[in-house]
């Protein structure tokens, strides 16, 4: 090929790929799978190898490049990022309304209501249709360039269409699946844990090498204009649609609001409905609409005299703190989680939450018997806040973690640069439970009948300590068992039995290698095809696989190097375990499954899956599940007690079905 030709091709993959990641990530209705982009990506950059000289700073290769920085350089704003004053009830509101309209003299105002994103403010800048800089907002005058972190933010375009030199903002934000995940792979690995979605994407656009950012899910809403050279636009309501025109995502849910009745209806609206959301509001933005008018009501010092913003009162609860229960999860970091008086929070009873870990309790000085003040952060998980210290009872002790695991006695350690204990007997009890639970979970081995309790119950006995026991179970001594009768005993013999014939994929994820989640077991499975030669990989040919990285391939390398390992697989194989991948190639993945290239929202209270469990298994067969019900949704999965968006799925006419029809197509699907 030579170079016109090159150039040719290139322009034109460029533009498909940002066809895709624009229907994909922006307009949350992919219409291509993954695997089609993927292929794509890798056209594009074979080819861009072949000329790197045709590399343009806006191809969709580049967004997750370059080497990690130093330092952040300054940026200062040329318009300065103010920041909003608050209103935090419904008289604060209408004094805000009061004060526009005798400012502006007129009876009723039309402002627009948007959702107060929480997240961290952002600015980016175009030039010549260019993404050229991007950056925090820092103390509003100057911030930082955190252009390659932002980079890595897909539904961020890298060119736009209007060549004039134009700043727009908004608000970079971590979805809560995403913190979800992100805090559950920390615990793990026995890292601090993020306190909610806001620090977590301000943690991730910190990072100076953008590689980690790229992994941690980020995305924006742009609802702003700073620095426009051709702006001509009259309201901030046709500035959002023009943003959305050029490709910006931009928030669905803002509305026109005459007048400051329909302000707060809006408001209570979202009281409401905030928690259906899947991503983190603390408030309600309300802006005057008119540009002109807000050019006349101008700034404060500090803010502008057009906007305001209304806070959410913050869903928080005082209760009693009665104990610390530490469990020890199956990598042996030991958790402490707060046991409460009951209380409700934001519409659900609370009994438990987490404390994360040693060093947050002592930074706060819990102690059992105190009157603690607990949040649901992100709405999701509880966590104990603070101490309400003028209520502690005289003579409570410090809390201190036990020097001993509280499982098997061993003394448990800190590791260098973890904030976690750790037992790391491989031989507790605790931890071998837990192993065994995670190995034979749905996403894992998927062994109906063996649920937590009756694990417990086979270690107890003394009838299983490793997963090759499991293997061994004989059906008169399980008959000897408390609550075994012969139907249930014949039943999980059949599962363990048929659990055997299981693709590679679920063994190796059952296994429970450090970093090795769901979606990278099937990876590797797809790509090294039997057990043997995945053992056999050097870490070099692990890094050489597409979504495999370093820490990964390193904890690998060293667990098949462990002869206990090598001894246990040696068993499984001997007790008849399929160790080869029986899936179809990762390229066909998708498009024969029932769930390939479908935009699915899940909603409701799941009692079958968790909804990361759902969520995983529905992507490993090509959909995409998404947060919010569009026109665009195929299909909503409705749970227990569904509220607003299965409702809208009703009025769009949308597709629903119960999470039992989830589980039968999912059990259905070979391609899983
Ligand atoms: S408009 C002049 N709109 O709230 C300030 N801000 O205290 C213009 N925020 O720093 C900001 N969602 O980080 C605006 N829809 C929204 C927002 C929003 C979140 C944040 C932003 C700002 C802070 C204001």
């Amino acid at each position: 090929m030579n170079e016109q030709e090159a150039r040719e091709q290139l322009q034109v993959l460029r533009e498909q790929l940002n066809t895709y990641n624009y229907q994909y990530h922006v307009l949350d209705n992919p219409t291509v799978s993954d695997t089609e982009y993927d292929q794509k990506m890798k056209q594009l950059k074979e080819l861009e190898t072949a000329f790197p000289e045709l590399i343009t700073p806006d191809s969709p290769s580049q967004r997750v490049g370059g080497p990690p920085l130093e330092a952040f350089e300054k940026v200062t704003h040329r318009v300065p990022m103010l920041s909003l004053s608050n209103a935090f009830n419904e008289g604060d509101v209408k004094d805000f309304d009061r004060r526009v309209r005798e400012g502006l003299g007129e009876e009723t105002v039309t402002y627009v209501c948007e959702l107060k994103i929480d997240g961290l403010a952002i600015s980016l800048r175009y030039q010549d249709g260019l993404f050229v800089q991007g950056a925090t907002r820092g103390d509003g005058e100057t911030g930082e360039d955190i252009t390659s972190n932002l980079k890595t933010i897909k539904s961020i375009p890298l060119r736009i269409k209007d060549h004039s030199a134009m700043e727009v903002r908004g608000e970079a934000y971590m979805p809560q699946q995403a913190f979800a995940r992100l805090n559950e792979a920390r615990e793990q690995n026995g890292e601090a844990l993020f306190a909610n979605p806001r620090n977590a994407a301000a943690g991730s656009l910190r990072q100076l090498n953008p590689q980690i950012a790229a992994q941690r899910q980020l995305d924006i809403f742009l609802y702003a204009v700073g620095e426009w050279e051709s702006g001509t636009l009259e309201s901030h309501s046709e500035r959002l649609t023009y943003l959305q025109e050029l490709g910006f995502k931009t928030n669905p849910e803002w509305r026109k609001c005459q007048g400051i009745d329909e302000v707060l209806d809006f408001v209570h609206e979202w009281v409401e409905k905030r928690a259906a959301l899947s991503y983190d509001i603390d408030g309600i933005v309300i802006k005057v609409d008119n540009l002109e008018a807000q050019e006349q009501l101008g700034f404060t010092a500090k803010s502008p005299r057009w906007a305001t913003a209304y806070k959410f009162p913050a869903e928080e609860a005082v209760t009693k703190l009665i104990d610390v229960e530490l469990s020890v999860g199956r990598t042996g970091v030991v958790t402490p989680t707060a046991i409460l008086e009951p209380v409700k929070v934001a519409g659900t009873i609370v009994q438990r939450a987490s404390l994360h870990n040693e060093d947050l309790i002592k930074e706060k000085d819990i102690r059992i018997g105190d009157t603690v003040t607990i949040k649901k952060a992100g709405d999701i998980i509880p966590e104990v806040i603070q101490v309400v210290i003028d209520q502690r009872p005289e003579g409570l002790e410090a809390f201190s973690m036990p020097k001993e695991c509280p499982s098997c006695q061993d003394e448990l350690v800190r590791i260098e640069g973890e904030v976690a204990l750790r037992c790391i007997n491989p031989n507790c009890p605790a931890q071998l439970q837990e192993g065994l639970i995670h190995f034979v979970s749905r996403l894992a081995m998927n062994i109906d009948g063996l649920g937590e309790k009756v694990i417990e119950q086979l270690y107890r006995e003394s009838y299983v300590h490793t997963i090759a026991d499991l293997y061994r179970l004989e059906r008169e001594k399980l008959l000897q068992l408390e609550r075994m009768g012969e139907k249930s005993v014949d039943n999980l013999l059949a599962a363990i039995e048929k659990s055997k014939e299981n693709s590679l994929e679920r063994l190796l994820f059952g296994l429970g290698i450090r970093y090795v989640g769901s979606k990278a077991a099937k990876t590797l499975a797809a790509h090294f095809r039997t057990m043997e030669k995945l053992q056999a990989a050097s870490l070099e040919d692990l890094i050489a696989v597409d979504e495999i990285g370093d820490k990964m391939a390193d904890s690998i390398v060293q667990y098949f190097e462990d002869e206990k390992v090598q001894k246990l697989l040696a068993e499984l194989k001997e007790l008849g375990l399929n160790m080869e991948y029986n899936g179809p190639n990762l390229a066909d993945i998708s498009s024969d499954s029932i769930f390939a290239d479908k935009t699915v929202v899940l909603t409701g209270k799941l009692t079958i899956y968790t909804r990361q469990e759902a969520k995983q298994q529905i992507e490993a067969l090509g959909g995409k599940v998404t947060g919010s019900v569009s026109k665009k949704t195929d299909l909503v999965i409705a749970g227990e007690e569904a509220g607003s968006k299965l409702t809208k799925a009703r009025e769009l006419e949308i597709e629903v079905w119960e999470e039992e029809q989830l589980q039968t197509a999912l059990e259905g699907d070979t391609t899983s």
